[in-house]
């Protein structure tokens, strides 16, 4: 049997499935990432609201609240992407140590953006920052002051706390910069690339992440500036 023959027909071969090849890993991180990505682009065109006034802002909490189904359904999807998002960058992250065990002498960071280089801990940073935000802005245990109705007053009051403002603009950094990647590797994990199009697709990622990082980032430096008060 030729050696061909023998790769395809060999046993690890054949019980590898799709989802435990590291194409299968990616295109669940690409779809997940997806998801998530479309959740905080609705997420920041609701929280800029806020630039309204707080009866538009409180108003469109309340609408969200008010379909009990959609918001849980919506919390289930979220939940079970970034358990999936996390599980699936530790797996790759494990597989690629395993196919180079001894690290290169010399890193070659050349081809790498800085964006690209930090996945590694703007996504456990980012992780620590969901779990303070929904302390701070949905329960509210981390929050001075937080009302079950008041919205506008919750976001307000939050970051009239420096510490608590700046912590969110390092974080909206970050997805900045994970989402610049994340975006980019999507389209590649999911085989849409051409060589006539990449050039876009890469500027859709700059003009859709760091468009988000600049909303969001607007919010906790208005509030600090007094412009929103
Ligand atoms: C400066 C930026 C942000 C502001 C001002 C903000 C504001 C808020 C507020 C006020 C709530 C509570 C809404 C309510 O109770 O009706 C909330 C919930 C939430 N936010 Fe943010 N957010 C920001 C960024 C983010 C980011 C970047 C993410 C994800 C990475 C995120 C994920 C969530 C989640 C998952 C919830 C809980 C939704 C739920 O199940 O009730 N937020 N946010």
């Amino acid at each position: 049997m030729s050696s061909a023959a023998t790769a395809v027909a060999s046993p690890s071969s054949v019980e590898t499935g799709f989802f435990d090849s590291a194409i299968g890993k990616k295109v669940v991180m690409a779809i997940t990432g997806c998801f998530l990505f479309v959740f905080v682009i609705g997420h920041m065109i609701g929280n800029l609201q806020i630039y309204q006034g707080a009866e538009k802002i409180n108003a469109y909490a309340h609408m969200l609240k008010s379909i009990p189904a959609l918001l849980w359904g919506m919390r289930i999807a979220l939940l079970v992407s970034v358990i999936l998002h996390l599980t699936m960058a530790i797996q790759l992250t494990l597989l690629k140590r395993k196919a180079r065990p001894v690290a290169y002498v010399k890193k070659q960071s050349i081809a790498s953006s800085y964006a690209s280089r930090t996945m590694i801990w703007s996504g456990p940073i980012l992780g620590a920052f969901i779990v303070y935000h929904l302390l701070h802005f949905t329960t509210g245990q981390a929050h001075p002051e937080f009302s079950e109705t008041d919205v506008y007053r919750n976001v307000i009051v939050g970051f009239r706390n420096v510490p608590a403002a700046g912590f969110y603009i390092v974080a909206m950094l970050m997805l900045g910069m994970h989402l610049f990647h994340g975006v980019w590797s999507m389209f590649q994990s999911l085989g849409i690339n051409h060589p006539r199009y990449t050039p876009w697709f890469k500027l859709f990622a700059a003009v859709a992440s760091y468009g988000l990082m600049a909303g969001n980032i607007s919010i906790p430096v208005s509030v600090m500036l007094g412009i929103l008060n």
